[in-house]
């Protein structure tokens, strides 16, 4: 198949003078929405990562996302939707948090679970009778789905277990003849995946940490429980509620592994964000990447611009500011990528705080290091 990449020009996707809506938006999207219509594949730009879109009313085009990703089968799909009212017919119903929580962050990074409706496919939803559903606020992605007319199916459009896409090239990179077109609307704003709360009990479940932070859940709706699966490696007696937390996720091909200061900067005080990484992390990671280096591996060394001259060895890419934690979600896929481009085969990475965004932050870099966690500090520096 051969894969047809379709560049957007954002600068004419304002609304023309006199006119209502967005035509030039709609004539570029034409051929997407068609394809998507015909039970094809399009990778398209969200504000969060690129999704893999099939109507998602059609049991066969869901399961084409599959098969194109390499994805288990039972793994559920989120519903994207361009309007709050196109929720209704997909789901049994909208209960009192979820309209709270619609009212307040949709269009944005939060995707909610509902119980679903008979319309929506168990192909879409992996067997499940519930259905992940979301509004997205990229205007490329709002005005795709309005043109293509149905709930459209999307996980993220890259290969099951390679880091989310962040760019029109990383999709490329993974689907390039796999799937009918790609949308190329530039590099996405927020760079982890969407807020996942499941509102179908009295108390809404935060599944996956995203944009949307529990803070802002919290303050919406008042008490917000978190899924045991997103605080650390599974046991045999906990099953995440969302299927796709239990896979090695966003697994770059080195071995990743997180060097964190026990008590220290990344541990999670409230705020804790602007604080720099002690030393006792800094020499660990050049200890670690000094062993390897001269082993003959290719090791790789992710930090912040604050400490990236720290380190004389290895390949040194920074997230952006320690305090700057919007950028740091945004580079950390990019930066995983480019290890993997690169042949990296380790990669040590400094820690970051837990509350708020980096709640988000630390999920996806502890999943992809296998929650392998290297705590030092003080203690371990006395004899
Ligand atoms: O930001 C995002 O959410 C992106 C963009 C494209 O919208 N999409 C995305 O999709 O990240 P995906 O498939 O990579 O992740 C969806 C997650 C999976 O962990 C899946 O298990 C969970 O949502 N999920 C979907 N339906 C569910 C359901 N009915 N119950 C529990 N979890 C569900
Ligand atoms: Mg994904």
């Amino acid at each position: 198949m051969k894969t047809e990449v379709i560049v957007i020009d954002r600068k004419a996707l304002r609304p023309q003078d006199g006119e209502a809506g967005y035509p030039e938006l709609d004539r570029q999207l034409a051929g997407a929405a068609r394809i998507l219509r015909d039970g094809g594949l399009v990778a398209f730009p969200t504000e969060t990562v690129y999704g893999l879109g099939a109507d998602g009313l059609n049991a066969g085009a869901a399961e084409k996302i599959y098969a194109a990703k390499g994805r288990p089968s039972d793994n559920p799909l989120i519903l994207h939707i361009s309007s709050r009212e196109e929720i209704f017919p997909l789901v049994e119903e909208v209960p009192e948090t979820a309209g709270i929580l619609m009212e307040k962050f949709w269009p944005g990074p939060l995707t909610m679970i509902f119980r679903k409706s008979g319309i929506v496919p168990y192909q879409a939803t992996g067997g499940l009778d519930t259905v992940a559903v979301r509004m997205p606020d990229d205007i490329v992605a709002n005005r795709l789905i309005a043109l293509a007319g149905v709930p459209v199916a999307a996980p993220s459009a890259n290969l099951s277990g390679r880091p989310s896409p962040t760019t029109a090239a990383h999709v490329l990179q993974d689907m390039d003849g796999r799937i009918e077109m790609i949308l190329d609307g530039g590099p996405v704003g927020i760079g982890v995946e969407s807020t996942i709360v499941d509102v179908t009990g009295r108390i809404p479940v935060l599944l996956r940490p995203g944009a949307i932070t529990l803070e802002m859940l919290s303050e919406a709706v008042g008490q917000v429980d978190i899924d045991p699966a997103i605080l650390g490696p599974l046991t045999a007696d906990v099953r995440p509620k969302a299927p796709g937390m239990k896979y090695r996720h966003y697994a770059p091909k080195a071995e990743l592994v997180l060097v964190e200061e026990r008590g220290g900067a990344a541990s999670g005080r409230a705020g804790s964000g602007q604080a720099p990484v002690g030393n006792a992390v800094i020499s660990r990671i050049r200890e670690l990447a000094g062993e390897k280096i001269k082993e003959g591996h290719v090791v790789g060394i992710i930090c912040t611009d604050e400490t990236r001259d720290c380190y004389p060895e290895g390949i040194v890419r920074s997230v952006g500011r320690r305090g700057d934690e919007e950028t740091i979600a945004r580079s950390l896929f990019a930066v995983l990528r480019q290890f993997d481009d690169i042949g990296a085969e380790y990669i040590y990475s400094e820690s970051f705080a837990r509350d708020n965004l980096g709640r988000a932050i630390m999920n996806r870099l502890t999943k992809a290091a296998g929650y392998h966690i290297i705590y030092c500090g003080d203690q371990e520096r006395r004899p």
